[in-house]
């Protein structure tokens, strides 16, 4: 076979493997190996050009191998002999002694200074983007024919050719890749139906996607929320950003330092987790409102029943009077309504409520009385909650104007049963069934509302008792 031949079926070969896969490191192998075997060369390196970092690094050998490949020979465009024609984008031949020629650069871990003669040749893309440079090394001094580095520069050629589409396929892969990661968030954040959900998913696709050992949201106030796996010596973080403001941060951790293309990706995740969070939070603010919406109006309603059943009362009412205890009433509910509001719960803690309307009450009747009081925490939802600060202020008033110094309250749950009593050292009952407003308002809501029983006693003073069933 002529070199002539030899030389064409390798520039065919080269294109083969060029078109056969898409996978760079394998091309740039069966470059390596084909141009030592057809050359009748000793060993092939080729060097791939960085731009980011402006280096050629080693990529593939034939020949010798590189001892540790973690830490890559590598060389500035200009550096050594195949950095030389990398930078002058030319051949650049030395025939013998090229181990002695100053411009030889060692590295400890590749052994090369036993080669006499080297044919460096730089990769060029389109014929003037550096992708890289490649040469050819015999251990016999060797003059390469100007044919030989014809068919070298034409393999460069084709390699370039190779080594950019490579990089679109990676480029490529790592779109979808990312697209990937992408529409995972958007589906569970739109299948999930809370926040917590969403955000969940999101920092376990984070992880996932970047292969992080571990990832969390930090939210304005600097709370950590959700976090996963464990922190690592790497971190990024990029910013959840919202009508260009920032709402909070998108941590990932990991062994090994992360790449451009996983900090562009964490960002378009954060953007994802930025549009979660504020679109879960206007949902909950909805959710709320049209809550608070809705106790307001039974409150009202309360509040005008409450007034209804004052203007039947009697006759001879006293106007002051009244107004007092309407206000007094309408204090007790919007008590309950704090409560509700500051807990953003349902139940309303009675320990907790009844202390407050004590003390309220205390303060602006009780003068001079001593009211003891010993609530259980019971809880109670919102809407009997109120019904039954209605009574319970009710009752306490009556003890207040119409019994002794001392006062007595208490909660205690019995069993299934929930008992409010208040008991005074005062003169007693004059009658056996008394009625004004406020007895009416008690009887009314315990009967209706609290579904339960009410008793009113005489002996040492009056006591007042509440029964109803918990649930
Ligand atoms: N703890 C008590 N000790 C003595 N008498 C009481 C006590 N509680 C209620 N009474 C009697 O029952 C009556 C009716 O009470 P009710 O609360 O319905 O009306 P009121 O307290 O007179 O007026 P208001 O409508 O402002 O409450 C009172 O006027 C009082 O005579
Ligand atoms: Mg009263």
């Amino acid at each position: 076979m002529d070199a002539r031949e030899r030389h064409l079926r390798l520039l065919t070969q080269t294109i083969e493997a060029v078109n056969s896969t898409l996978d760079l490191e394998e091309v740039l192998a069966q470059v390596a190996t084909g141009v030592a075997e057809a050359l009748h060369g000793d060993a092939c390196f080729v060097y791939l050009y960085d731009d980011r970092a402006g280096e050629l690094i080693l990529r593939a050998t034939h020949g010798t191998a590189v001892d540790e490949m973690t830490t890559r020979p590598r060389m500035r465009p200009g550096e050594g002999i195949t950095g030389l024609a990398a930078e002058e984008r030319v051949p650049v031949m030395i025939a013998s002694g090229a181990n002695r020629d100053p411009r030889f650069k060692n590295f400890p871990n590749l052994t090369e200074d036993e080669y006499e003669s080297i044919l460096a040749v730089p990769i060029l893309a389109r014929g003037e983007r550096l992708e890289g440079a490649l040469n050819l090394r015999t251990r016999a001094p060797r003059d390469f024919t100007q044919d030989e580095m014809d068919l070298l520069l034409a393999i460069a050629a084709q390699v370039a050719q190779s080594i950019e589409h490579a990089k679109l396929y990676a480029e490529a892969q790592r779109r979808v890749h990312e697209l990937e990661a992408l529409a995972r968030i958007s589906e569970a954040v739109s299948e999930a139906l809370y926040l917590e959900e969403s955000l969940e998913a999101i920092v376990k696709t984070t992880m996932d996607a970047l292969a992080a050992t571990g990832a969390a949201l930090v939210l304005e106030d600097g709370k950590v929320a959700w976090p996963e796996g464990k922190a690592d010596v790497h971190a990024i973080r990029q910013p959840l950003r919202w009508r260009g403001r920032q709402i909070g941060e998108l941590v990932a951790d990991r062994s090994t330092p992360f790449t451009e293309a996983a900090e562009e990706l964490l960002g378009s995740i954060a953007q994802q987790a930025a549009v979660a969070l504020e679109h879960g939070r206007a949902v909950m603010r909805g959710v709320l409102a049209q809550e608070i919406h809705h106790r307001v109006k039974n409150n009202l309603q309360t509040v005008a029943s409450l007034l209804r059943l004052q203007a039947r009362a009697s006759d001879n009412i006293d106007p002051r009077k009244a107004l007092e205890d309407s206000v007094n009433r309408i204090l007790a509910i919007a008590a309950v309504h704090d409560v509700l509001t500051e807990r953003r719960e349902d139940d309303v803690d009675l320990a907790e409520l009844l202390g407050r309307l004590r003390a309220m009450l205390v303060q602006s009747v009780g003068a001079g009385r001593e009211v003891q009081a010993s609530f259980e925490p019971v809880l109670l939802a919102g809407q009997k909650a109120t019904s039954l600060a209605l009574v319970f202020s009710e009752l306490l008033g009556n003890a207040i104007e119409h019994g002794g110094k001392h006062i007595d309250v208490t909660l205690v749950q019995e069993g299934e049963e929930i008992v409010l009593a208040v008991s005074d050292d005062g003169p007693g009952l004059k009658e056996e069934e008394p009625t004004g407003t406020g007895l009416s308002i008690v009887r009314a809501l315990v009967r209706d509302e609290l579904r339960g029983s009410f008793e009113l006693t005489s002996q040492d003073g009056a006591r007042a008792e509440v029964r109803f069933p918990a649930q």
